[in-house]
């Protein structure tokens, strides 16, 4: 690989990180994939402290934990938990009047959160929701020992790496440029933030016994079990009316013409742009991988998606 045009921003790389191969179609200035725990990161999170957020995050007892492989339906999953635990039968499509970042923290982006003006998490008194794309074996130690509520969501991986590969050209932070058979091959070799994809998504199916396990696909299906579930696993009490408004509300139209959901700050923010990808909330449907993957591609895919993989920890 050849370096990039725009020569990256000098940052100290510690010793427990690994720098990675510098990737030319990531073309935000700066930008770059750095290994930490097995686990590919960025310099935004190094710059940004990950570590110490995760050495100081404590756990508690009564946390709501979404997490997730980014473009797994995370935002879905957390509007979903938000109405369950929140639920107001007259709140309607208008919902919840805060943006959904503010509602649901990120655990690994805590020092940003500082510059949003937002209240730590250490410092929130009320309950907590958090949201986290980080791999079961890297969360801090008392997320499973506090007795938190974990809920994670998965997604066909072939669809998962379409969505991805627009929403890292959307962001302003990777402005990713390569074509998507490219993305499709770092997706696979785990050279995308967050990866490695299968060791992701095994290392929280290998403690389903506590973490709740959904499926995007599932969530499309049939929304009401889901919704039923996640009550049932919070211990929420939700009428058939309620599950229905539930279920209405968060459809990808409601939460699409819904700011707060569709995180139209972003764009105010400058943290991605209105580009032909279009907005967050861009197709919402299961199996638009046909349109980028061949016969031959999808069957090489699934044929790596299912391969044995040995745990990351
Ligand atoms: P697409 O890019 O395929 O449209 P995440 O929240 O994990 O980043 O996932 C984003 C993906 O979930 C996007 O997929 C987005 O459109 C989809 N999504 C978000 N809310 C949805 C909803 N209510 N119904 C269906 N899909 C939804």
């Amino acid at each position: 690989m050849s370096e990039p045009a725009t020569a990256p921003e000098e940052i100290t790389i510690p010793e427990d990180w690994e720098p990675m191969p510098i990737d030319p179609n990531y073309t935000a200035p700066g930008f770059r994939l750095l290994k930490y725990c097995g686990v590919t990161l960025n310099n935004v999170h190094l710059q940004w402290g990950i570590t110490k957020s995760l050495e100081q995050f404590q756990g508690r007892r009564s946390d709501v934990i979404v997490a997730s492989f980014p473009k797994s339906g995370t935002t879905w999953l957390q509007e979903v938990v938000w109405r369950v635990t929140h639920h107001q039968p007259t709140a309607g499509e208008k919902g919840p009047k805060t943006c959904l970042e503010y509602r649901f923290p990120v655990l690994e982006s805590q020092p940003q959160e500082k510059l949003m003006d937002m209240v730590s998490l250490s410092d929130m008194t009320d309950q907590r929701f958090i949201k986290t794309h980080l791999h079961y074996h890297i969360l801090p130690e008392s997320v499973k020992t506090s007795g938190a509520k974990v809920l994670y969501v998965h997604r066909d991986a072939r669809d998962v790496c379409v969505s991805f590969y627009h929403f890292s050209r959307m962001l302003n932070i990777y402005k990713y440029r390569g074509s998507f058979a490219d993305f499709r091959d770092n997706f696979m070799r785990g050279e995308i933030v967050h990866g490695p994809y299968r060791e992701h998504v095994q290392g929280y199916l290998e403690h389903s016994d506590t973490v709740l396990c959904l499926t995007y696909e599932q969530m499309h299906q049939d929304r009401g079990s889901v919704v039923r579930k996640v009550a049932d696993f919070l211990g929420v009490s939700l009428s058939d009316a309620d599950v229905d408004d539930i279920v209405k509300n968060t459809s990808f139209e409601v939460m699409k013409a819904n700011p707060d959901t569709n995180f139209r700050q972003w764009e105010d923010s400058g943290l991605v742009s209105g580009t032909e990808e279009g907005t967050f909330m861009r197709k919402g449907v299961v199996g638009d991988w046909r349109n980028y993957f061949t016969e031959e591609e999808s069957e090489a895919f699934l044929k790596w998606r299912n391969e044995e993989v040995a745990p990351l920890n």
